[in-house]
């Protein structure tokens, strides 16, 4: 389902009244919310505001357990670390025990890196399924989401949960959940502005089968529900049928 909003500031109102909401049916059927954040600079202020009145007192925080779909091979206090954003944005300002925050690890290696992130959602999925309640994701002009990159081979992976993955364009070693798991979630959602977005939307949404070099095709959970909020200026190129 694609949802269009005036503008990006009601995109992420939205955003954050969805996570809310998820959250407490969430911590009501199951007593804890499994959420997996994204990075790159959409989703910020939807962070921001769920730090702020209604949602900061609306929320049952201390439910709430945070992990990273995706995230760049650097220092937590590094600029370019997601996790670094999500905690000045949100986790800083609200009550979350501090166990129940899961970023991935620097460890000595990117392959490390991701066997341990794998080791941490094995040991927090008891069950068998990585069933996160509600993953939040994004989508690059070049068609990536998390950190599946057009025509590496991780978008062929099929046994892994977190894999690393060296992006050349930006010389930087990411690590990543993978498609299969991202597609176990109960509901995941895309939030995308900006006209610059606005043809690779379109690609995405309504463009033939072409996963390799458009790997945000690769998402669609097999049990759960797919949305895509966007703002009036991404979905430009979008026919209504997908509106
Ligand atoms: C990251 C991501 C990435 C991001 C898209 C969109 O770490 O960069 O998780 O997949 O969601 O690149 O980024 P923007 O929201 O900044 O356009």
């Amino acid at each position: 389902m694609t949802e269009v909003f005036s503008d990006a500031e009601s995109l992420n109102q939205a955003a954050a009244q969805l996570f809310a909401d998820t959250c407490r049916k969430s911590v009501a059927a199951q007593g804890r919310f499994s959420v997996s954040l994204a990075g790159g600079q959409t989703p910020k202020r939807v962070y921001e505001l769920l730090a702020q009145p209604p949602h900061s007192a609306g929320v049952p925080w201390n439910c709430v357990h945070v992990f990273w779909g995706d995230e760049r091979y650097v220092p937590a206090d590094d600029p370019r670390s997601n996790a670094r954003m999500a905690r000045q944005a949100l986790l800083d300002r609200v009550p979350i025990p501090p166990e129940q925050i899961h970023p991935v690890p620097f460890a000595a290696t990117p392959k490390e890196t991701a066997t341990q992130y794998e080791a941490i959602l094995r040991a927090y999925f008891t069950s068998g399924a990585p069933r996160f309640d509600l993953v939040l994701l994004g989508l690059g002009e070049n068609g990536h989401t998390a950190s599946l990159f057009p025509h590496l081979p991780v978008l062929d992976e099929r046994r892994r949960w977190v894999a690393e993955v060296y992006v050349q364009e930006q010389d930087l070693w990411r690590v990543t959940m993978t498609a299969p798991i991202l597609n176990e979630a109960a509901l995941v959602t895309f939030l995308v502005a900006g006209a610059n977005k606005a043809d690779v939307l379109h690609e995405v949404v309504q463009g033939p089968r072409d996963v390799s070099r458009l790997p945000a095709q690769l998402i669609s959970p097999t049990q759960g529900e797919l949305r895509w909020l966007v703002d009036r200026a991404a979905a430009a190129r979008l026919s209504r049928q997908s509106r």
